[in-house]
């Protein structure tokens, strides 16, 4: 196969994965509660399950949650939270944060917890033995190939982390030493907003790529 596209021309199944690069978007508000057809979460999680991972430990696994009552247990744990966090605020950013919906938990089909497991594949991990956090990595990355599945599918996905981790391990039965990395609301939405909500809301701006991106040094 050829290398990459010549420069100047992006091909139709090129152009088609950077599209939905960027028509992701975390979804809050907008789940229409409608099922996922089992066939779609299937090629949802086979995508998420073909991540790039450290030593080829694949050290995650998805816990699909479905349970009203699970739910809304969680639910409940995200308020509490989401409160401490408010507590922090004055001013402004109070105002601003009071203004911002954090999760779709209840209104979105299902949910899929994603845990990591520092034990799988071990002891000898390769290429993990002086960056432990390499095994985290690797399902972030899953998590990702997750999201844009999704979003070509059609579906809508929200990260949800205002939870503490023993909370949701007590919660869903997860054994010790298992960590969950990411609690993911997943369905079909009514439409992506085009603008990040934190951006809509004054929250936060996105920056330029080109003030990320440094040459040799990070000065340069
Ligand atoms: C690790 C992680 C945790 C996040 N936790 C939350 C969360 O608890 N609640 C929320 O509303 N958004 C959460 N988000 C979504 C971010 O706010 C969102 O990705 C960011 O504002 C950019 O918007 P976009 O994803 O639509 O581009 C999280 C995202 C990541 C990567």
């Amino acid at each position: 196969m050829a290398g990459g596209d010549p420069a100047g021309t992006v091909r139709p199944v090129t152009q088609g994965l950077y599209d939905v690069i960027h028509r992701r978007r975390d979804v809050r508000a907008e789940f229409t509660g409608e099922p996922v057809e089992a066939e779609v979460l299937r090629r949802i999680l086979t995508a998420a399950h073909a991540a790039p991972s450290v030593g080829l430990s694949q050290p995650w696994d998805f816990v699909l949650i479905r349970s009203d009552d699970v739910r809304k247990a969680f639910h409940e744990h995200v308020r509490a939270e989401r409160d401490v966090f408010a507590a922090t605020l004055t001013g402004d950013a109070a105002e601003r944060f009071a203004r911002i919906k954090i999760d779709g938990v209840l209104e979105s089909s299902l949910s899929v917890v994603i845990t990591y497991d520092p034990q799988r594949g071990g002891p000898a991990v390769l290429g993990r033995h002086a960056i432990a956090d390499a095994g985290l990595y690797s399902v972030c990355l899953a998590i990702q190939n997750l999201w844009l599945a999704a979003t070509a599918e059609g579906l809508g996905v929200g990260w949800v982390s205002f939870y503490r981790e023993d909370f949701l391990r007590d919660l869903l039965g997860i054994p010790d030493g298992i960590r969950p990395v990411a609690w993911l609301c997943l369905g079909p939405v009514s439409h992506l907003e085009q603008v990040p909500d934190l951006e809509r809301h004054g929250w936060r701006q996105r920056r330029p790529v080109a003030e990320a991106i440094h040459e040799d040094r990070w000065a340069g």
